[in-house]
């Protein structure tokens, strides 16, 4: 219900009117692991973002295949700079208004209208991170207020406040995008040469990959036998590629999950960390994922 919600947001004045903001997003909260490698890419955006005189912070963009890891990477900045994070999915649809604020009917008695400040826009106010994620799908019309957000003006102009709302001087913006976005749709000149530097995130190494899974899941530890069993089904089905770090997760999280059931254990168990994963069940898991068949033995 619109009434819940709202009464759960905090509020402002600004420009005359009162004005709800978005919510950040508490990766903390969400989010189990830690990030594996990638400490070159956060060094580059931490001192993208350094203050230097003459010039504002500068808007880094990452590029990279799916589920490479480029909101972790977002997620570890804000833990690391202690900043809020505010995130605005990008998609065809969004307009200016998903950008700098929004106006729905009220259901307060006192008010005709709530006034909602979008993500990117709470992010300025605030003095928090935004992350403008799958830019790559955003339509240039919808891009537009962006040139002033991320030059030295660091204005949003929102139509519905009839006003500008200038960036609290924390304020960070990062963008990602999908490789294959990025080459199919291009963005536009005015944007992409604000958004720099751009940051190439490449699909990790197996040792990598082995790092992330073992960081991830306690049970499968120091199973390096797991492991070696992934990289020869891979090199079976896959050969020429890598797979991604969400791929990989996927496996060894489905084949956790085969060997509870087995077991016969629910949902609520919680003495699963010393359940044995089987071969067998990561071979499943990896078929049923990786090759999208079914184990037949
Ligand atoms: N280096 C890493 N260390 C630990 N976990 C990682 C790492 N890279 C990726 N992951 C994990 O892999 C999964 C996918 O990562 P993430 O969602 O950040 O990818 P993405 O690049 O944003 O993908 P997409 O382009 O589809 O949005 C997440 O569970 C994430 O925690
Ligand atoms: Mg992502």
């Amino acid at each position: 219900m619109m009434t819940s919600r709202m009464t759960s947001l905090s509020s402002i004045e600004l420009g005359g009117k009162h004005v709800f903001l978005s919510p950040s997003y508490d990766a903390g909260a969400r989010h189990a692991g830690d990030l594996i490698g990638h400490e070159d890419v956060l060094r580059t955006v931490l001192a993208a973002w350094q203050q230097q005189p003459g010039m504002p912070p500068m808007a880094p963009l990452l590029v990279g295949p799916p589920g490479v890891g480029k909101n972790h990477i977002v997620y570890e900045l804000a833990r690391i700079t202690g900043k809020r994070l505010w995130i605005l999915q990008g998609h065809e649809d969004v307009t200016a208004d998903d950008i700098s604020c929004a106006v729905r009917s009220s259901d307060d008695p006192t008010r005709k209208f709530d006034y909602i400040l979008a993500s990117p826009a709470t992010a300025m106010h605030e003095g928090g991170i935004v992350l403008f994620d799958e830019i790559g799908k955003m339509r240039p019309r919808a891009l537009a207020p962006l040139a002033s957000v991320t030059d030295e003006r660091r204005t949003l102009f929102s139509n519905l406040l009839g006003d500008g709302i200038l960036a609290h001087p924390g304020f960070r913006f990062i963008a990602a995008t999908n490789s294959v976005d990025l080459d199919a749709e291009g963005l536009p000149d005015f944007i992409r040469s604000r958004l720099q530097p751009v940051i190439q995130i490449g699909l990790p190494g197996r040792r990598e990959i082995g790092r992330i899974v073992r960081s991830r899941f306690e049970r499968i530890g120091a199973k390096d036998e797991l492991m070696s069993q992934f990289w020869r089904l891979w090199d079976a089905h896959r050969d020429g590629t890598l797979p991604s770090p969400r791929e990989t997760l996927h496996v060894f999280g489905l084949a956790m999950g085969l060997a509870d059931v087995d077991a016969g254990l629910t949902d609520e168990a919680t003495d699963r960390v010393m359940l044995m994963v089987q071969p067998r069940h990561l071979e499943e898991a990896f078929l049923r994922i990786c090759v999208n068949t079914r184990a037949t033995t």
